[in-house]
């Protein structure tokens, strides 16, 4: 089967009333990024940050998976083996029923023991407010996202992705933010890339750029890459 691999970023999630980051109104306009989401930020006031996470959370509660998530599950039924590497926290992808998603930055719905950082837990829905006092299995937690400053593990593994891809896919994303911005450089000569983008960043000759919100330029790769029209 052929290996569609699809990064996406928090415009994928726009249209399902979650923020992105540097649009005009975006989070990092309201929220100073290094005292939220950095290590030292973290370090310094533990407590602003887990604010700051729990009112994500809150957010994500109440959003839906838009169309363009559910296109890209629908593609799965298309003959197509889809890869999501998310640069995205939400779990809107897997709420949409896509069953292979790598998160590059974290997962808002998930803590880790701030002494053993390979004890995940997932939150429970009646207990998503988490502070530096939290204690979860004997472990004090903190957000499971990975903070600026800090190494993205599942790096390597996304670039493996992106490596055997047989068409590529961008979408939503302002490609600002390395390590994540850089799996483009991975793709092999002559594979096809789209790029879906309202108001996409600069992107190398031969990138076919689609631009428009992610639910209409979902439509349009759904009919690129199948030949029918999209349902949902
Ligand atoms: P940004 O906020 O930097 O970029 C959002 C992108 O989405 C922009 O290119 C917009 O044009 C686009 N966009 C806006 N509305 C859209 C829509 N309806 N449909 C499609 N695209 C739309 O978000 P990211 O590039 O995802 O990391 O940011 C990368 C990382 O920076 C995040 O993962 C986060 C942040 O700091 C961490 O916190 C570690």
């Amino acid at each position: 089967m052929k290996k569609l691999v699809v990064s996406t970023g928090a415009g994928i999630s726009a249209e399902s009333g979650i923020s992105t980051f540097r649009d005009a109104g975006g989070l990092w306009e309201n929220y100073p990024v290094m005292d939220v989401a950095s290590h030292d930020g973290y370090v310094r006031n533990p407590e602003l940050v887990h604010r700051f996470y729990n009112e994500r959370r809150k957010a994500l509660l109440k959003a839906q998976p838009n169309a363009a998530h559910r296109l890209l599950h629908a593609l799965e039924s298309e003959g197509w083996e889809v890869y999501v590497i998310t640069q995205n926290v939400d779990d809107l992808h897997e709420r949409a029923g896509s069953s292979r998603v790598m998160h590059l930055h974290g997962e808002l719905m998930k803590v880790r023991a701030t002494d053993d950082e390979t004890k995940v837990y997932e939150l429970r829905p009646d207990a998503l407010e988490t502070t530096p006092a939290t204690i979860i299995d004997g472990h004090h937690v903190r957000p499971h996202i990975v903070f600026f400053q800090e190494a993205v593990p599942m790096f390597e593994p996304a670039t493996a992705l992106a490596e055997e891809a047989d068409v590529f896919v961008i979408i939503g994303t302002s490609l600002v933010v390395y390590p994540a911005a850089a799996l483009l450089q991975y793709v092999r000569r002559g594979v096809p890339v789209y790029y879906i983008d309202p108001n996409p960043a600069q992107v190398p000759a031969g990138v076919h750029v689609i631009r428009a919100t992610a639910t209409e330029g979902m439509r349009e790769l759904f009919r690129i890459l199948t030949g029918k029209e999209a349902q949902k």
